[in-house]
């Protein structure tokens, strides 16, 4: 080892309190666990840039001499917990994977049924009792369809629509083909509901909250889509509040010149999963809401009408309307609808040049 030898914490190392083991660094990439002493951390926490054992005898209150210093970052080394830095002042490029997102990762990696006793199921039923009404929706019988290729084949992300209210038959068709509850699975205590949608264990956690600025035969404001009664409970009438809550989530992060007739609120009622899942809780909701997201987009489609998924999440669950249930409900990402503004179609598509194409090299993950 030489006396040059620098040395730098590994990123994807966090600490953790253990299950009766005190303090414990995680390597969230390995998924590997160390039992440490407290005052390693102070000597942790001045490698965040690269330094030989000699700085940090100087640095680190509680080092025992440079001597110790160097055989224990040598140690730390062999561990994983630091990084012997390259002699050139080059860092190793970062590959972008915060320690939080290794560990949600990971941590599906795990999970499965939690593997007790299940008890009593949450209901699959979101209920608002504070709504001021429930407006029953039509349905969509009737209403024409097209072939799934053509629509398929159509689908486009667009942000831009016509200045003409969305008429509610639509929205109402909308909902009532994308997410409106068929029935129920068996067994029947345990809450699982069939629906146009696949949900991870049936559990089918998301709830859809309409932000209706432009409908017409609906008065504008904040609703909740009852996908087993096929209504609209009223929550807020639309004011200030909803066009800020609509521009944050919805219109800036898609870039929009204007904002979209109807915004979609997607939340998730967690414990719905969480009842029989553990760690695979948050992914399983991610993943239900792309389904929903598409089944959505494929439905708008059909009915002529334009989406556009947004990922951007409120994590604070800013929504005003929402305020009783902040401890029960988490956001998970919207989607803009309207009628199509037939005079800026979305952007034209280069077809593929056949097999001769260049593809980039995949990027390399594991360090
Ligand atoms: C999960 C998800 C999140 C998205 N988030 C955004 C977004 O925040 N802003 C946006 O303008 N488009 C968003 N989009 C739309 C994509 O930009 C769009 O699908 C992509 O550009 C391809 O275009 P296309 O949908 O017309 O085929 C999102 C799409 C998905 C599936």
């Amino acid at each position: 080892m030489s006396h040059h030898q620098r040395y730098r914490r590994n990123p994807d190392v966090i600490p953790e309190w253990g299950h009766d083991a005190g303090l414990v660094l995680r390597d969230c990439r390995q998924w590997r666990v160390f039992s440490v002493r407290p005052a390693l951390i102070g000597l942790l926490s001045h490698l965040d840039r690269p330094h030989t054992a000699e700085d940090l005898h100087g640095l680190w209150d509680e080092s025992p001499g440079p001597g110790p210093v160097a055989a224990l970052l040598e140690k730390l080394a062999d561990a994983g917990i630091v990084r012997r830095c390259p002699p050139d002042d080059e860092d190793e490029p970062d590959d972008g994977w915060s320690p939080y997102e290794l560990a949600v990762h990971r941590q599906a990696g795990t999970g499965g049924f939690t593997g007790r006793d299940l008890g009593a199921s949450p209901p699959a039923r979101f209920h608002h009792s504070e709504a001021t009404t429930t407006i029953p929706l039509p349905g969509a019988d009737g209403t024409d369809s097209r072939p799934l290729a053509t629509v398929l084949a159509e689908r486009r992300s667009t942000r831009r629509y016509a200045a003409e209210p969305v008429p509610l038959t639509t929205l109402a068709a909308c909902l009532e083909r994308a997410a409106r509850v068929r029935g129920r699975l068996p067994p029947l205590a345990y809450q699982q509901t069939q629906r146009p949608t696949p949900s991870g264990g049936a559990r089918h956690s998301l709830e859809i909250h309409v932000l209706a600025r432009d409908v017409d035969g609906l008065a504008s404001g904040a609703y909740h889509y009852d996908p087993f009664g096929h209504g609209l409970a009223k929550l807020a009438p639309w004011e200030e509040s909803l066009t800020a809550l609509q521009q944050r989530f919805i219109v800036t992060p898609a870039v929009m010149e204007a904002p979209p007739p109807v915004s979609l609120y997607l939340t998730s009622c967690a414990e719905r999963t969480a009842w029989k899942y553990s760690r695979l809780v948050l992914t399983l909701i991610y993943r239900d809401t792309g389904c929903l997201m598409q089944t959505l987009c494929l439905t708008a489609t059909d009915l002529g009408l334009a989406a556009c998924p947004v990922g951007a999440i409120d994590a604070s669950l800013s929504a005003p309307f929402l305020a009783p249930y902040r401890d029960r409900l988490i956001h998970v990402g919207g989607l803009a609808l309207g009628l199509p503004d037939r005079s800026s179609p979305p952007a034209a598509v280069t077809p593929l040049q056949g097999t001769t194409e260049k593809v980039a090299p995949p990027r390399v993950f594991q360090k």
